[in-house]
């Protein structure tokens, strides 16, 4: 499969400093008609399907023509869901996909009509009615294709060329600690707007101000003169405010008596936002969060970072969770466990996962998958990272849970590495500079001399937080005991352990002291020994054991203990919690 014209990439760099004439935010507070279900699918490893023309799925007319294949009569496929957990022959399978399905429209006069994609992995191609009308790149983040010219009355056939194909200007790029799960993984629907729409707005509070409120309402129109109304009704609030020539408004305004969203409260209010032809509302919390020296402060008090990582996956399913039910799933085991933070690994998860967190009082990590080794001088590989951070960003910029963004993972110290990261930085704030940035290192080192963890890294003086990846008693043996490992890690920022932990396949017991033994016994001293250590830590901002459940990966490949799985969880994959899981909550619930 062709990769996405670098022109897909260049236009994403205008939003949403112009009109964001596209650009669909809040998708499931609008008119949709969901495209989810039973999906024709024709595994194309050869990459055969554009020659032999399956975007316009025909049939034989004549005596004479015929074709070696029929999205209608073909096998089919869940949408959403992965293709690697639905078929035996497809759980290791690299490739083209070609996923068809018919549906029943109505065009509507006056109105502009999309296809809209919560995700696709890892890209993809669109074609309705046999033209080709999108491509996207990037498995995590939503995209949306205007189809109000060539949306059919009536029946309308839609073929999506998807490829999950590994590659190494792609971001993950060719190595990754996860499934590559491909296939359209998120839900699929058409959405009808208003012919000039509410595209894009941000209601957030002022990054220090307990009652100050910042909103941005984009329309689909260059158009000046229109008039915006905000409306919080719960205290009251009602403001009107006129687009300029860019079709944007913006405003500041005071709210009396505001009660800023937190875990223990996490209150939200129905904001409406409506134009002449549009009106779109949602639940919106307000809350403030910044750093200051080495505290993390929400609404301006201190607050210890009781986190855990999970992957987008449901273990008991061995695939890629998608639904409401399944971000309810795993969050509530996240919460068992005594969380006030989540980090999302290693990539933007889906929205239901974002809003059921910020329902739950759960503040969120959400990242880019910058993983380790990333194609770091090549300038569309750059472009594609902002995309994905601007495409992050732009779906959640409203979801106060939303706390972090994580700009990448375990990379190196170097001139094109840290000349990316700050790019990646500088279209981050653009965007949105009341969250803090940060990134997880895992090049700490161990000073024999002066006995502590130290780590230099050009990129410390551009992050709010500096997080650590570090596997003390699994990857890497104990110096010293627990207790005298010292750090000196950016001592004068917020250090958060964003990693550490080591694997146990749940119920097997054995030597505490033996790595290789993949005892609980093991793991269950491995936490209590890191515990011990990081309570020496000065500017410790808080811990984020890695990870919440046994997750599959084909770096796993030991017979007995792994067999495709990564066994570091805190519950395995049959969703039963091992003795570490107690070690973490009884530590939580003293923090
Ligand atoms: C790394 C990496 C994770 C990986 C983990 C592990 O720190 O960030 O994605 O799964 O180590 O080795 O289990």
């Amino acid at each position: 499969m062709r990769r996405i014209a670098s022109l897909m990439l260049a236009l994403a760099a205008i939003l949403p400093l112009k009109a964001a004439t596209d650009y669909i935010q809040n998708v499931y507070g609008r008119q949709i008609q969901m495209l989810n279900g039973k999906w024709g699918a024709i595994v194309d490893q050869y990459d055969r399907g554009l020659k032999k023309k399956i975007y316009a799925n025909p049939h034989p007319k004549g005596k004479t023509d015929f074709y070696e294949y029929d999205l209608d009569g073909s096998s089919r496929l869940n949408v959403p869901g992965d293709w690697n957990s639905q078929r035996q022959e497809l759980r290791y399978y690299e490739g083209t996909v070609w996923y068809g399905r018919h549906f029943t429209a109505r065009r509507e006069a006056g109105k502009r009509q999309f296809l809209y994609f919560a995700g696709v992995s890892q890209r993809c191609n669109v074609y309705l009615n046999g033209q080709k009308l999108a491509s996207h790149e990037g498995a995590f983040t939503p995209f949306q294709v205007e189809v109000t010219e060539a949306l059919k009355d009536g029946d309308n056939i839609l073929v999506v060329e998807v490829s999950n194909q590994r590659l190494k200007d792609a971001i993950p790029a060719l190595q990754f600690d996860w499934w590559n799960y491909g296939s359209i993984t998120r839900d699929v629907m058409l959405v009808t707007l208003p012919n000039r729409y509410i595209s894009y707005y941000q209601v957030q509070l002022d990054k220090h101000q307990p009652d100050l409120i910042h909103a941005k309402v984009c329309l689909s129109e260059a158009v000046a003169g229109e008039t915006i109304c905000i409306e919080i009704p719960e205290v009251k609030q009602s403001i009107k405010l006129r687009t300029n020539t860019d079709g944007i408004a913006e405003s500041s305004f005071r709210v009396k008596r505001l009660e800023r969203w937190s875990p223990e409260h996490p209150k939200r209010y129905e904001v409406r936002l409506s134009s002449s032809e549009d009106a779109v509302s949602e639940q919106i919390g307000f809350r403030n969060i910044e750093v200051r020296g080495t505290k993390v402060l929400l609404n301006g008090r201190e607050t210890f970072l009781r986190s855990v990582s999970f992957h987008e996956e449901i273990p008991q399913r061995m695939g890629r969770a998608y639904s409401e039910g399944d971000a309810a799933y795993l969050l509530s085991e996240a919460k068992a466990l005594g969380v006030n933070t989540i980090r999302l690994a290693h990539y933007q998860q889906n929205e239901y996962i974002v809003r059921e967190a910020e329902k739950m009082g759960i503040m969120v990590w959400q990242e880019i998958p910058v993983w380790q080794d990333i194609d770091f001088g090549n300038t569309t590989t750059c472009s594609l990272a902002k995309q994905m951070l601007r495409e992050t960003i732009m779906r959640d910029v409203n979801r106060c849970a939303d706390c972090f963004w994580g700009i990448a993972n375990e990379t190196k110290d170097g001139e094109a590495r840290n000349a990316f990261l700050r790019e990646l930085l500088q279209t981050g704030k653009d965007l949105d500079s009341t969250r803090l940035y940060t990134a997880a290192f895992n090049t700490a080192v161990w000073d024999k001399q002066r006995k502590c963890f130290h780590l230099d890294d050009g990129m410390i003086p551009y992050l709010d937080i500096i997080s650590i990846n570090r596997y003390m008693g699994w990857y890497s043996a104990w110096p010293l005991p627990p207790a005298e490992c010292r750090w000196e890690v950016a001592s004068e920022k917020p250090l958060f352990i964003s990693e550490f932990g080591g694997e146990a396949l749940y119920g097997q017991t054995g030597d505490a002291t033996v790595v290789s033994s993949w005892s609980e016994d093991h793991q269950e001293k491995l936490y209590r020994d890191n515990i011990e250590m990081f309570e020496q830590i000065p500017n410790l901002c808080g811990i984020s054991p890695w990870v919440l459940f046994d997750f599959r990966s084909p770096y796993r490949m030991h017979p007995d203990h792994q067999d495709g799985w990564n066994r570091k969880g805190l519950v395995s994959d049959q969703g039963l919690r091992k003795r570490a899981w107690h070690v973490v909550h009884d530590y939580y619930l003293r923090k």
